[in-house]
């Protein structure tokens, strides 16, 4: 699954972040998408700019539902990493509940080897390619560590290539009422990264309105 927020006229930052595109009933999306994941894939430009920390434990029926399905209390998060540009001290390594597993670092061989063994105490780091992370590679990874669910939380970068390479089922949007303007501060958009060669075909599997918010889940086809 990917799930993203973005304005009326496409922007998903507004000076860099996404938070002021969101809103409560977002976030409650946010944190039940999570709470549905084993694992949460992410870009290191989206961690970096964001601030990641460890998920949270979802609460209530999630909670009970992980439990019965046999999920981890806590989905798993995955960065994905070439230049391992991650500070250690980062609240995403330090604040980690010591029962949780730490985060995976999917990166490549060419990683500077300073930055490996800096990150190598606080997360675990997997190569999956040369130069850049093979992302068929890492979601077959994922599987056989035992994830059937894996929430992509952006960013564009990283969304652009899971879909060229077919690799997302779900897509997950909510259009946030605000027209955000100027390419300077709105950045891109939901994908970055050149044209697809046919354009990636989308079926509106259902649509919720809220205070003026649209969570829309679409299924590619
Ligand atoms: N509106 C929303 O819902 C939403 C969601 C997420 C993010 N955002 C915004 O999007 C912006 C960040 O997005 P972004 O597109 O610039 O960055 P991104 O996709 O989060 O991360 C890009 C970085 O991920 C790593 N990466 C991606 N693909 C890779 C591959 N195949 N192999 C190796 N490394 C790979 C590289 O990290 P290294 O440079 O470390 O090698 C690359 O620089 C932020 O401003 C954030 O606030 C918005």
């Amino acid at each position: 699954m990917l799930n993203m927020v973005a304005s009326v006229d496409g922007a998903t930052t507004v000076q860099g972040l996404s938070s002021q595109l969101g809103g409560a009933e977002d976030r409650q999306v946010f944190r039940t998408l999570r709470g549905l994941a084993d694992m949460i894939l992410v870009g290191a430009g989206t961690v970096r700019a964001e601030g990641y920390r460890p998920p949270r434990t979802p609460d209530g029926s999630l909670a009970s539902a992980r439990a019965k399905a046999g999920q981890p209390v806590r989905p798993r998060l995955v960065v994905v990493s070439a230049r391992l540009d991650l500070d250690p001290a980062a609240p995403l390594f330090t604040e980690r509940l010591l029962e949780d597993p730490p985060p995976l670092i999917a990166t490549a061989r060419s990683a500077p080897a300073d930055r490996r063994d800096a990150l190598a105490a606080v997360a675990d780091l997997i190569d999956l390619g040369g130069t850049r992370v093979d992302l068929t590679g890492l979601l077959a990874t994922l599987r056989d560590f035992g994830a059937r669910t894996v929430l992509c939380e952006g960013g564009p970068h990283l969304n652009h290539q899971l879909l060229a390479a077919g690799l997302v089922d779900e897509l997950c949007l909510t259009i946030s009422p605000n027209l955000v303007g100027g390419s300077g501060t709105a950045g891109p958009g939901l994908l970055a990264g050149g044209a697809f060669a046919v354009p990636s075909g989308l079926r509106l599997d259902r649509v919720l309105a809220h205070d003026d918010f649209l969570f829309c889940r679409y299924l590619v086809v």
